[in-house]
């Protein structure tokens, strides 16, 4: 059974049930999100050949305390970097190091900033240099994807309806929708309930209510669906070694359809990426 409830009465932890948020709690995650969009603006500019992924950590951890926040990755059950880098075959939770960046990467930067106790979870893929036409495609279609998913963000709608929307789109272009990793319940709790399965049925799942608050995060690949993840225990990997592409956006169910909170100030949601949409 599914139940909802008002998120001020039981701010504490996970408890399997939807939190509703009121509009004071919008305006935090506006802030949170925000923030964290501009972070990720910001990236785009660091991300090169020859540049280490702890640079980008380090560019992380300082921005958030300059405008004072944390990266709620730090610390985050055993993981102790402040943003996850996720490179070419990494599904998801890349550790950053000081392996340097190389032509033709893609990488997947994560971030998750905490503002007032407000978590905004936002990642985008930055081309390193040129890359390669199937790269590209990719990033293409999981951005489209991700798109296609927002647009079903309303009430009524049913969670089987964001996932059946990225799902079928990413399987007519022959790819692949990973299941071991899925999107969450977001706002003053960092993963809550409820799940966001980037696969499904139309019709299925809970429904969309005014006030839920949660991420969708798709994670594409050009081969195989499966994935393993790395004795270091967080970097998940596609088990074919295919090519894998993440957009994450945190979004908010209003009266009439979504608020997406994280989009970018500076119009760099796909950063380094000009989509001509003609595979779309
Ligand atoms: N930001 C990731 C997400 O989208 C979570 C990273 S948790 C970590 O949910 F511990 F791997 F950093
Ligand atoms: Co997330
Ligand atoms: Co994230």
């Amino acid at each position: 059974m599914i139940t909802y409830l008002q998120a001020e009465a039981n701010p504490q932890r996970n408890t399997g049930t939807i939190r509703l948020y009121d509009e004071a709690a919008f305006e935090g995650m506006r802030r949170a999100c925000q923030l964290t969009a501009r972070c990720l603006d910001e990236l785009a500019e660091l991300v090169a050949p020859g540049v280490p992924t702890q640079v980008i950590d380090d560019f992380v951890l300082r921005f958030a305390m300059d405008n004072g926040a944390l990266p709620a990755t730090l610390n985050y059950r055993g993981y102790m970097k402040s943003v996850c880098t996720s490179i070419n075959h990494v599904v998801c939770h890349g550790i950053p190091s000081e392996k340097p960046l190389r032509e033709g990467d893609i990488v997947n930067i994560d971030v998750t900033l905490i503002v007032d106790g407000f978590y905004g979870d936002s990642s985008r893929m930055y081309p390193v240099g040129k890359i390669k036409r199937a790269a590209e495609r990719l990033c293409e279609i999981t951005y489209h994807s991700l798109m296609l998913a927002i647009d079903e963000v309303r009430p009524g709608n049913r969670l089987g309806d964001i996932g059946a929307a990225i799902q079928d789109y990413a399987e007519a272009e022959r790819c692949s929708v990973v299941r071991d990793f899925c999107g969450h319940g977001v706002g003053k709790i960092f993963h809550d309930a409820p799940n966001i399965l980037h696969y499904g049925r139309r019709g299925e799942g809970a429904e969309l209510r005014p006030g839920m608050i949660f991420t969708i995060e798709p994670m594409i690949n050009l081969g195989r669906p499966h994935v393993k993840v790395l004795s270091d225990g967080w970097t998940a990997v596609t088990r074919d070694r295919s090519l894998t592409a993440q957009y994450e956006h945190t979004v908010g169910v209003t009266e009439t359809g979504c608020e997406v909170f994280t989009f970018s100030p500076g119009g760099l949601d796909t950063p380094g990426l000009v989509f001509d949409n003609k595979n779309i």
